[in-house]
């Protein structure tokens, strides 16, 4: 036991004392606290911003002659900010080492045999970057340092933090098996309990953007409830890429990742079969209870809406490969409606065109579609924002606890760098404090 003669004495007059005092002393720590200390943030980046480091064992089988020979064993950068730079034969490399398998009996992803891979920098809300050269701002980097200027004073380490998660696979629903998830959300539970404990007990602020705030609501929603009431304070979701979907997934999966992976040296076609193994290919395709029957995907011979996604990916990918995960994991997904029962900002861009529906006319997947633009922050229709902060934000226990921000003519990656939606950003995260 730690306890030294002097603490014991300490606990032993406490003991002794009047009540009326103890309260009295309680009340000056409760206050001491207040003033000196700050709530500590977790930042969960956008899908584009986290690193993956891989290393190679013998197991692993390169589909390209040329081999992607690695010294066995050794840790490399597999997805860095230097990704984008890549010649055509590291390319090929890249594109065959990041493949995700579907297994059908675990009924999970995991990597390509032979390749193990690991997200460097967790914890920190420096461990992770764009990857796309023309958009540093892509990551929090201008949300940090806003964060770290304001009279708040977040400082890196002491009371800022960030959790960056390996954007292949997609966090599952409670009860969905996830190797990933499992041992990410374990990793976060624990970076949560720890910081709050070295911040005097105070519970974390949990924000997320994009595909971030979907993995900062799952998180949360797949956390004994009891934990969340103690170790989240309010959970803030940018924009958040959930499982309500969006129709540009479906433009990715059919034509290829434009906009979310950047690597010049691949071909858009090798992108693309890579990106169709990708668990969160699949998870943010438009959903029915959002979408109806709306057409969504128009060719000359049929229209596709939500309820027919399952044919298009048929369809689009000549093969019924993704169907299986598609029907197994990502449905289920999508009438998961329960609330996360904490206090929850959700903040939003409204009023920009944003791709609502794909003309692939002569039924070629292989070219860019024509699009029909409908409302949303450029990226997510706002059928499908609004959604999440109907059925899920509004619900009974959770709608006293909901507030809903939404800023006109501000675009989703601008959500977490514009001043004024910064300003506003800031500013919630003060009230957190105080609240
Ligand atoms: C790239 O990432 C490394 C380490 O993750 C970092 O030190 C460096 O500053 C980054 N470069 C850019 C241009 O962001």
């Amino acid at each position: 036991m730690g306890a030294t003669l002097p603490g014991l004495l300490s606990a032993l007059v406490l003991l002794l004392l009047p009540a009326s005092l103890l309260r009295v002393r309680d009340h000056h720590l409760s206050r001491r606290e207040a003033e000196g200390g700050l709530h500590p943030v977790v930042l969960i980046p956008g899908l584009s911003c986290p690193d993956l480091e891989a290393r190679l064992t013998d197991a692993y089988r390169p589909s390209m002659p040329a081999g992607c020979s690695r010294e066995e064993g050794r840790w490399f950068g597999l997805l860095t900010n230097r990704t984008w730079e890549l010649d055509p034969e590291h390319a090929a490399c890249f594109v065959d080492q990041m493949r995700l398998v579907y297994d059908p009996v675990l009924g999970d992803f995991r990597n390509l045999p032979g390749v193990e891979t690991r997200v460097p920098g967790f914890g920190s809300a420096r461990g992770f970057g764009s990857k796309i050269p023309t958009h540093p701002e892509f990551c929090l980097e201008a949300l940090r340092s806003a964060l770290e200027s304001s009279r708040l004073g977040y400082r890196e380490g002491e009371t800022l933090f960030g959790a960056p998660y390996d954007p292949r696979y997609a966090p599952p629903m409670p009860g969905q098996a996830s190797q990933v998830y499992s041992r990410y959300f374990r990793r976060l539970a624990t970076l949560i309990e720890d910081v709050s404990r070295r911040n005097n007990g105070r519970p974390a602020i949990v924000l997320g953007h994009s595909f971030g705030g979907a993995v900062a609501l799952e998180f949360v929603r797949n956390a004994p409830l009891q934990w969340r009431g103690t170790f989240v304070k309010r959970l803030v979701t940018v924009a958040p890429a959930w499982s309500g979907g969006y129709v540009l997934p479906l433009m990715a999966f059919a034509s290829g990742p434009v906009g979310f992976l950047f690597v010049p040296a691949a071909p858009q076609l090798a992108m693309r079969s890579m990106w169709r193994t990708f668990e969160t290919a699949l998870a943010n395709l438009p959903s029915p209870a959002v979408f109806g029957r709306r057409p969504l995907v128009i060719t000359r011979i049929r229209n596709y809406s939500a309820h027919d996604i399952a044919d298009l990916i048929v369809a689009a990918a000549g093969s019924a490969d993704g169907v299986r995960p598609f029907r197994d994991r990502e449905l289920p997904k999508m009438d998961y409606l329960e609330a996360p029962m904490v206090p929850w900002t959700s903040i939003v861009g409204v009023g920009i065109p944003t791709p609502e529906q794909l003309i692939y006319w002569d039924g070629d997947f292989d070219r860019q579609p024509q699009v029909v633009h409908g409302d949303g922050d450029g990226i997510i229709n706002l059928a499908s924002m609004l959604a999440l902060e109907d059925k899920v934000g509004k619900q009974p226990g959770q709608k006293e606890r909901f507030k809903s921000i939404k800023f006109p003519g501000v675009p989703h990656s601008a959500l977490v760098t514009d001043e004024r939606a910064l300003s506003v950003l800031v500013d919630e995260i003060g009230q957190a404090n105080h609240r």
